[in-house]
């Protein structure tokens, strides 16, 4: 591709989209976002029919073996699941050994994850089934290691997983210590299912690139953590719920956005690089947003972004700028009692079957990535001895 582009030249002489906007990294069979529509699908499965008939298990198994599971498939991949989720000691011991208030979640997250290949010794085998072994150890751990990182930060114990209730429901166990209201456990399954897979998204992108030297799952989930932890890509809904605070009350949510907008603000949760148009995983979790704060009496919080939501279509819909996926869970799980800083990690342990399934994608037909800049520096330079400079 670089053939025939001006390698050397002046800054800004050649043209290419920044941000690799738009450009083809590889096939992939795992979800397609039509931006333009505001549609989203994995493997073909558009994610309205999912969210409304599919847990987070099942998008799991449909994510990396590209099919949905049959009954005795679904309940092999469960029971794996089951096995892996609670994690070592020397995990925990390394969550609670953090500085509680200063660490930034999403970098306890990259701590802990990291400390889990120590204790898988296939986790240098490179053959597709330790690959797909460490991939499910990681889909099923990750909610665990939250959990903790959760407690660890309120002074709390942890509370180990247990094997009587699906993923999105332990977690909420384990975060609380109780077992979950049957909306509060739905609505966390769905919020995982919608962020399971995205297309070529920064973090996805990062992870494939990292695994395309041949690096273990580990250090290429670890690395999509590393991405998603940048405020352009995640943490959008714990800054919307810092902005909800911010403005307070329902009256004062049109006159706050319209000033934003005036001073040219990004609005947290809104806009996105490929939809121009509503992210069909926003009008979902609004959907249960109503009964959410229902049940949690926090109305007021839908108000207001319902209030913002109108308001910013209004004035940026011409520009494609419209809610994407974070700017109703954030209402969605603050209600439920989630601690804003946990939202990213949530987002996390959504995005790891994504993460996982284009690993595995990116092994089964490698070729190491190796773009190329367009050197824009001073060339025939001599080297000049110190005692001259
Ligand atoms: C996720 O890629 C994925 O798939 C990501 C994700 C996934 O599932 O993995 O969907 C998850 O990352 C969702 C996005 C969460 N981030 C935010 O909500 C942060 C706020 N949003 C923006 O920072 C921004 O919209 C991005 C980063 C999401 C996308 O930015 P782009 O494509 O690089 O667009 P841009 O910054 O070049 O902006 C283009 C124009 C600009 O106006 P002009 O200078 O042309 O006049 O749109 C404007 C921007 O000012 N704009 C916004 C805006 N986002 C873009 N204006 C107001 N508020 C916003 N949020």
């Amino acid at each position: 591709m670089s053939a025939g582009i001006k390698l050397v030249a002046k800054p800004g002489e050649v043209e290419f989209p920044k941000g690799m906007e738009g450009m083809i990294s590889r096939e992939s069979t795992k979800s397609f976002v039509n931006g333009a529509e505001g549609f989203l699908c994995y493997n073909g499965i558009p994610i309205q029919q999912l969210a409304e008939n599919s847990t987070f298990e099942e998008v799991c198994y449909l994510l990396m073996y590209d099919a949905l599971p049959k009954e005795t498939e679904l309940a092999a991949f469960n029971q794996r699941l089951l096995q892996y989720r609670e994690i070592p000691d020397f995990t925990y011991e390394t969550i609670y050994g953090m500085p509680a208030y200063t660490t930034h979640p999403m970098a306890a997250l990259r701590t802990a994850v990291s400390t889990l290949s120590l204790f898988d010794e296939s986790s240098e085998e490179d053959t597709p089934s330790a690959l797909e072994r460490a991939g499910i150890n990681l889909i099923a751990k990750l909610p665990t290691i939250v959990a903790a990182v959760a407690r660890s930060r309120q002074g709390l114990e942890p509370v180990h997983p247990r094997a009587d209730m699906p993923l999105a429901t332990n977690f909420l166990y384990m975060y609380t210590g109780e077992e979950p209201s049957p909306l509060y456990a739905k609505v966390m399954d769905i919020i995982l299912l919608l962020h399971a897979d995205h297309g070529c998204n920064a973090s996805t992108f990062t992870a494939i690139a990292a695994t395309s030297s041949l690096s273990d799952m580990y250090s290429s989930v670890v690395a999509g953590i590393c991405s998603l932890k940048g405020p352009l890509h995640g943490g959008a809904n714990e800054r919307v719920m810092r902005m909800l605070n911010e403005i307070g009350t329902v009256d004062n949510a049109e006159p706050y956005i319209l000033n934003a907008i005036a001073r040219k603000k990004k609005i947290m949760g809104f806009g996105h690089r490929v939809y121009k148009a509503y992210d069909p995983r926003a009008a979902i979790l609004h959907g249960y947003a109503k009964d959410v704060t229902r049940q949690a009496g926090t109305e007021k919080w839908l108000q207001m972004a319902e209030i913002i939501e109108r308001v910013m279509i209004d004035k940026l819909g011409k520009k494609g700028i419209y809610p994407n996926v974070d700017f109703f869970s954030g209402t969605v799980m603050a209600s439920m009692g989630i601690d804003p800083s946990l939202f990213t990690p949530i987002f996390a342990m959504g995005r790891v079957p994504g993460w996982v399934s284009h690993i595995l994608e990116q092994r089964a037909d490698n070729r190491i990535y190796r773009p190329r800049f367009i050197y824009t520096g001073p060339m025939d330079v001599d080297y000049v001895p110190m005692d001259e400079r």
